[in-house]
Order: structure tokens, then sequence, then C-alpha cells
């Protein structure tokens, strides 16, 4: 799996997660809430990004955060553990294969990670068989296919195509976020609800300016430069321009839109 992670593990992939979350605190997390004593699954955490949000928010839930990668694992046990937060634990495990009795927990949260995996389905069906009868899921994902911005730009769409198209070749969905309904019902949960959360930046707030626009989004685009031209997706001036462009679009006169979706369900 690591080795096909359309995004990497590099420090920078790190940081622009850190962003990621801190941009999109009060949008993603603002009605999610554990209660004391309950027994909470984050799945796929990575480098501790929702982690430290949700060990904040819930300060006494008990959390056990998994990820597939052992780095990854040591970067969000450092920095949660640095925060001082005591009410979550960390290990190394997969999702298809959790070494978890049976309706062990309470509440599972997924945020960023079905995007990757080749059977979204297939994961939430594992998931399921940990979260104990009535116990809820959240999943947290974003859809490339809903990105837009002033001023417009045929290479800067062009250069988010190739990110959704080496996704697409990972064996992951960039696009997945439109179908987190089908995929909860299908894995057997009931009660669904999806919702879309959508961030709009102008120069009205700076801060996601910086931590959205520029530090997520076009970061994340970016880092797959290398890819798109040893490849010949598109040609380097193109490439530069629409990365350049993006970029526009966090200047005063510039706006930018984006749609995650939140989906809750019940077992
Ligand atoms: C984009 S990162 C998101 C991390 C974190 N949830 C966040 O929002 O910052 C996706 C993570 O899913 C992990 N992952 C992918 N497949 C996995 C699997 N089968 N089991 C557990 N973790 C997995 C990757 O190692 C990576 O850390």
């Amino acid at each position: 799996m690591s080795l096909e992670y359309v995004h990497g593990y590099s420090e920078r992939e790190s940081e622009r997660l850190y962003d990621q979350a801190g941009a999109l605190v009060e949008l993603l997390h603002n009605d999610t809430r554990y209660p004391s004593g309950s027994k909470v699954l984050e799945a796929g955490c990575g480098v501790g990004a929702q982690t430290s949000i949700l060990t904040r928010n819930s300060p006494n839930a008990k959390i056990t955060s998994i990820d597939i990668s052992p780095e990854s694992i040591s970067k969000a046990k450092a920095l949660v553990e640095g925060e001082g937060r005591r009410n979550v634990v960390f290990q190394v495990a997969d999702i298809f294969h959790l070494p978890f009795e049976d309706a062990s927990f309470d509440h599972i949260f997924v945020c960023f990670v079905l995007e990757h995996l080749k059977d979204p389905e297939g994961a939430l069906n594992s998931l399921r068989r940990v979260l104990r009868k009535d116990g809820t899921i959240t999943v947290i994902e974003g859809d490339h296919g809903s990105a837009y911005f002033h001023p417009d730009s045929e290479d800067a769409h062009q250069a988010i195509g190739c990110l959704v198209k080496l996704q697409a070749e990972a064996g992951g969905d960039s696009k997945i976020g439109r179908r987190l309904y089908p995929l909860l019902v299908g894995a057997g949960y009931q009660d669904v609800q999806v919702a879309p959360r959508v961030v709009y930046v102008d120069s009205s707030r700076p801060h996601l300016v910086e931590e959205f626009t520029k530090n997520t989004f076009t970061a994340m685009v970016e880092e797959v430069g290398e890819q798109v031209l040893s490849q010949g997706m598109m040609d380097e001036k193109a490439w530069k321009k629409g990365i350049a462009d993006l970029y526009r679009t966090a200047e005063l006169d510039g706006t930018f839109s984006y749609t995650f979706f939140k989906g809750i369900g019940k077992n």
C-alpha cells in the first residue's frame, strides 16, 4: 500500500496534512464529539493530524488510532504525546485485517483514507465488524471534481486532472466524496446521512488562503509534478502555468471553492 499511496510519506506531505487538518478543524469537526468513556477507533490516522483534534475535542473518550505505516504511527505518537494527550493508544494495523474482536468499538472515525483504497466498500465492511450494534461510523472524504476557482484556468484544471488520473492508476478515487452514501449503504450501515461541507476561500479569510488554497490543495497537486512530467501527462510549460494559476487564485482578487463530504452511519 505505502508504495502506491499517491501522496507518499515525505516531510512536506506530513506538513500538508497538518495544514489541511488545521484549516478545516471547524468545518469538519464541529459536530464530532465522543462521550466520556466511549471507545473510538480512528482508522488510517496517518501522522496524527486528525487524532490531535479528536483527542482535544473528546478528551474523555478512549481513542485507538491505527495506520498501516509504522513511520506515520511514530510521527502521530510523537505529536499527540507532545501535546500532553493521554486518551489515545496508537497501533500499526491494516484496516482489512483488524486485530480487534467483533464489536470492540462504540464509534469509528475515518478521514481521507477511503479515497486511496482499491476496495473502499470492503474497508467499510471490515470496520463494521469491529463496531458494536448501534455504534456509529463517521467518514470524511474530499472530491477533486468539486474544485472551482477564479480566475478560471484550463491549465489548472488539467493539472488537477493529472492528480485524479494518477490516484486512479494507484487504485484510488479522488472523487470519492460523491460516492460516500452508496458506499456506506452498500457496506451495510443503517440511517446513513451524508452532507457536503464546502470550503470557500477569498482574501477576507487569509488563514484559509494560506492553509487551504496554497498549503493544502495546491501543494497536493504540485506534489505529483515529477510523475506528471516524467510520464508526459502534460508538457512542462502547461504544468507550470497550471500550478501558477492555482497559486494565482490565492491573490487578493482570487477565490477558491472545494467540497468535502461527511457521512455518518449506524451499525
Ligand atoms: C491521506 S492520509 C490521511 C491521514 C489522516 N486521516 C489525516 O486526515 O490526516 C491516508 C492514510 O491512510 C493510511 N492507510 C492506507 N491504507 C491503509 C490500510 N489498509 N490500513 C490502515 N491505514 C491505511 C495511509 O498509510 C495514510 O497514512
